[in-house]
């Protein structure tokens, strides 16, 4: 059943309090994120076409150098470069000239990534994670590179995944009580916390045929569940895009059904309210929690999704209707939807636990209001943010009382080159949440219900 759905006075007045304890320079966040290659990638759909092909190339290059002979490759199919387009590809075209490029590209991305990634090892990264718990802010570490394309790539993920399971619960054993952010009304919750994709868990996964990836994916994944059961950590599977996403669902609800897990780990998943058919995701999970013996929440991660120009990319390449919300509204009124079936899903078997990704401060006002009118505190709702795009919510939320948690990218700049274009896109799409943040629009606006709705 859905709980009471709460006025727009109420998330107008939680979104202005939210918006006035966000640190000053952090309220424009786009003018932050004025690198170049945002206001290029912002006017030309061709130049993103070509950022997606080189995403998809990236998880089989060895080096920068190697990045950047791909990279200028897709940008020279581009009609009509900007100047600075062009006197970059320009160098492309001698081996001495791919170099400085390469080198070039790199201080750039270099530079872009410092905001993302906070470190190049879960051990590097640490101190980070030890400074956000201190001020009252949990975190989720993802370990950069997916797509694999061989075995041995996928066991080496799964590797660097168990051994990061055990840095994170080592570090974390040593950090200070913080009562307000280690409980909810379900009970504890797990200090270390780590995000995987399946793609990198497995070199099979295809659309037309699901159970290939998902038999590939589940000695690993499986692994990794025990793994996180013994050090007491957190495992919570991305999503990512739509092709995978059967596989993906399969593989975690069969894993978590088995005997071994009924009693944990903690573990999460996905709901993407960008996808059109994301309700019926939602009620899947739903039913599944109410008919799985756990004594474990489940986590489900709403989030609106980051994979929207490949979807939209691919779909019109395949002739098909693309299986995102094309309208930004849209998209947001279901995420408002869905976060009212989340939270109305915690009194159902073992219960859910609801976290709610999103930078955009109408739909987080909208998911605290809704938590509080039906009746549960704030720690019973955990709001996610993005490390180097969330950081100025990040610290009104935890400043206001309310439960954060960051997801902190930990790797090294080749392995980052997808996770970084999809922010990268993200911030260059001209309607969302940040560009209209950054571009000015009055508060009232930003906090008005998706659509004009209500
Ligand atoms: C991504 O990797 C944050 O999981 C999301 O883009």
């Amino acid at each position: 059943m859905l709980p009471p759905s709460a006025s727009d006075a109420e998330i107008l007045a939680i979104g202005r309090e939210l918006s006035d304890a966000i640190p000053s320079p952090a309220r424009r966040p786009r003018a932050a994120l004025d690198d170049k290659a945002m206001d290029l990638a912002s006017q030309d759909a061709q130049l993103k076409a070509a950022l997606f092909r080189f995403v998809d190339v990236v998880p089989a290059c060895r080096s920068v150098d190697d990045l950047a002979a791909h990279l200028s490759g897709f940008l020279s199919e581009v009609d009509a470069k900007p100047v600075a387009l062009e006197q970059a590809l320009r160098l492309g075209g001698s081996r001495a000239g791919r170099a400085a490029l390469g080198t070039a590209a790199a201080a750039g991305v270099k530079h872009m990534a410092h905001r993302f990634i906070v470190g190049e090892s879960p051990q590097a990264a640490a101190g980070v994670l030890a400074d956000l718990w201190k001020h009252g802010v949990t975190s989720s570490v993802d370990l950069l590179g997916e797509a694999t394309v061989t075995s041995a790539e996928a066991d080496a993920y799964a590797r660097r995944c168990s051994e990061a399971l055990t840095t994170l619960s080592r570090a974390a054993a040593n950090w200070p009580a913080q009562p307000a952010i280690e409980r909810d009304s379900a009970g504890e919750l797990p200090r270390a916390n780590l995000s995987v994709k399946v793609s990198a868990l497995t070199p099979l996964l295809r659309a037309d045929a699901p159970e290939l990836g998902s038999r590939d994916a589940a000695p690993r994944l499986r692994a990794l569940l025990r793994r996180a059961a013994d050090a007491g950590a957190h495992l919570h599977v991305d999503m990512e895009s739509y092709d995978s996403r059967e596989a993906t669902t399969d593989l975690v609800l069969g894993l978590l059904a088995e005997p071994e897990f009924a009693d944990g780990p903690s573990a999460g998943v996905v709901l993407q309210a960008y996808l059109r058919d994301s309700p019926e995701l939602a009620d899947r999970l739903v039913r599944w929690v109410r008919d799985t013996p756990r004594s474990t929440p489940l986590t489900v991660r709403l989030v609106k999704g980051a994979y929207w120009d490949h979807e939209v990319v691919d779909a019109r390449q395949h002739g098909w209707t693309p299986p995102v919300f094309e309208v930004k509204a849209d998209s947001d009124a279901n995420f408002e939807h869905l976060t009212r079936v989340l939270l109305g899903a915690r009194t159902t078997g073992a219960g859910v636990r609801v976290a709610v990704a999103s930078h955009n401060l109408r739909s987080v006002a909208h998911a605290v209001a809704c938590n509080r009118a039906s009746g549960h505190p704030d720690e019973d709702l955990e709001l996610q943010v993005l490390r180097g795009l969330g950081d100025g919510l990040q610290t009104a939320l935890a400043s206001s009382g309310l439960r954060v948690r960051t997801y902190c990218p930990v790797g090294d700049l080749v392995a980052g080159m997808a996770y970084l274009v999809r922010r990268l896109l993200e911030n260059t799409s001209n309607d969302s949440f940040l560009h209209e943040q950054g571009a000015g629009v009055p508060l009232e606006r930003l906090l008005a219900a998706p659509g004009g709705a209500t």
